[in-house]
C-alpha cells in the first residue's frame, strides 16, 4: 500500500470513529442520563450539545468524502468492488440524513428553545433521535460492507 492510501485510510477511519462514536455516546449514554431532567433544563442542554457535536460531524463528513473519493479512485473507480460502491451510496445517504438533521431539524430546536416552546422543542429532539438511530444502523451496515470489500 502506498503512503497516500495509508494516510487517506487513517483519516477516513478517524472521521468514521468520531461520527459513529459520537452517535453511540449521544444515543446510549447522554440521552438516558438526561431523560429525567425537566424540558427547561434538558432542551437548552441538547441544543448546546448538538451545536458542538454537529460541527464535529460536519468536519467528519468532509474528511470522509475527500478521503473516500480518493480511496475509491485508488481501488478501481467505477470498476471498484460492489461493496465499495455500496459503502459510498450508504455513506452519501447518511450525509443527506445528517444534512436534514443539521439544517432542517436543529433550527427548529433553536427556535423552540429561544421561544421557550418546550413541546415543539421536545418533538424536534425526538425527530433527531429517530434520524440518529437510522444513521447508526446505516453506519454499522456500511462498516460491514467495508469489511466485506476485503473479499474474505
Ligand atoms: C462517500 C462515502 C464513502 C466512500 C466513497 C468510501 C470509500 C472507501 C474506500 C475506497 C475504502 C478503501 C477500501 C479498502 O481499504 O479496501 C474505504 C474504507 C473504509 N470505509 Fe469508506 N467510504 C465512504 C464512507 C464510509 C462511511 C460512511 C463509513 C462508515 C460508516 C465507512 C467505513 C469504512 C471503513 C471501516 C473502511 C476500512 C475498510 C478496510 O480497510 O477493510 N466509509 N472507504
Amino acid at each position: 500500500m502506498n503512503k497516500a492510501i495509508e494516510v487517506a485510510l487513517f483519516l477516513h477511519l478517524l472521521a468514521v470513529a468520531v461520527w459513529i462514536g459520537g452517535m453511540v455516546f449521544a444515543h446510549f449514554c447522554l440521552r438516558p442520563a438526561l431523560a429525567d431532567l425537566s424540558p427547561q433544563l434538558r432542551l437548552p442542554l441538547w441544543e448546546s450539545v448538538f451545536a458542538r457535536f454537529f460541527n464535529w460531524v460536519a468536519a467528519s463528513v468532509l474528511v470522509i468524502l475527500l478521503t473516500g473519493g480518493f480511496l475509491l479512485t485508488q481501488f478501481g473507480g467505477g470498476h471498484a468492488a460492489w461493496q465499495l460502491h455500496a459503502m459510498a451510496g450508504l455513506g452519501v445517504l447518511m450525509m443527506l440524513i445528517f444534512g436534514h438533521i443539521r439544517f432542517a431539524v436543529f433550527p427548529r430546536i433553536r427556535r423552540a428553545v429561544q421561544a421557550q416552546n418546550w413541546p415543539d422543542g421536545a418533538r424536534a429532539v425526538g425527530t433527531v433521535r429517530r434520524l440518529v438511530v437510522i444513521n447508526l444502523v446505516l453506519g454499522v451496515v456500511t462498516i460491514g460492507f467495508a469489511v466485506l470489500s476485503r473479499g474474505f
